[in-house]
């Protein structure tokens, strides 16, 4: 397995044109599709839904990484299980029953992953540890690309790195762990050596290309796997 991913969110793509931007991202360089699903409800912003995952499964072969910011979760597991996601994600307050969501993802056919907010703690994981894929932890609240990334999550991702580890030790299995919000070409270096090893990035990466026509992004993919490099 590859020891880092990038994972371009494109809630912070051209709308008007997303087929080519997820086309763009992932020809130069990038690993993964992140798919940010809000619903003005669990978070007060309001995104794309399985309609679109199902539009954009034809356009790529990369992983489509579903984030779900939905409360409740169990009906839109199946939709996008069916609309070609690969992973999918949610939040623990916004299911009221974590294990059954876990199991409906992977009866489904995805692989799961539990998402935490910067103020959720990590106990959550004590007891689902064998029906995980991944662990997101975010490093800004969600709900909108381009906020700043939040320094005290690096203490947090040092004690998530820990828990899967020795996890890893005792069941010989590998759960990602991926941090969402605020990275940027100045900060991955740092969050990969506190455990990270797959990396959301919007703003960093569809900011960067936009002046150019086609947009390109080329530049600040290597400038993110160029900083990974330097990590020990
Ligand atoms: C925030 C989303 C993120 C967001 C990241 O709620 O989950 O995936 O798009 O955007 P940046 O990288 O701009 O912080
Ligand atoms: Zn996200």
């Amino acid at each position: 397995m590859q020891r880092f991913r990038i994972a371009p969110s494109i809630l912070s793509a051209d709308f008007a044109k997303l087929g080519e931007e997820v086309n763009q991202v992932i020809a130069a360089g990038a690993d993964w599709i992140h798919f940010d699903v809000m619903d003005n409800h669990y978070v007060p912003n309001l995104t794309i839904g399985p309609l679109v995952c199902a539009a954009l499964r034809p356009v790529t072969q990369a992983t489509i990484d579903v984030h779900l910011m939905v409360k409740p979760v169990d009906r839109l597991i199946p939709d996008f299980a069916a609309a070609g996601a690969n992973l999918i994600t949610f939040h623990p307050e916004a299911s009221e029953h974590i294990d059954r969501s876990l199991a409906l993802i992977r009866e489904s056919g995805c692989q799961a992953g539990l998402v935490f907010n910067p103020a959720t703690p990590l106990t959550y994981l004590h007891h689902v540890m064998d029906k995980l894929d991944l662990v997101l932890l975010m490093s800004v609240n969600p709900g909108f690309g381009g906020q700043a990334f939040i320094p005290q999550i690096l203490v947090k991702l040092r004690q998530a790195r820990q828990m899967l580890d020795a996890y890893r030790e005792k069941s010989g299995r590998q759960i990602l762990l991926e941090v969402d919000g605020g990275v940027k070409v100045d900060n991955i270096a740092a969050i990969a050596a506190a455990g990270a090893d797959t990396f959301v990035a919007g703003s960093a990466v569809f900011g960067a290309g936009r002046d150019a026509d086609p947009h390109r992004y080329d530049s600040v993919i290597a400038a993110l796997r160029a900083e990974l490099e330097r990590v020990a």
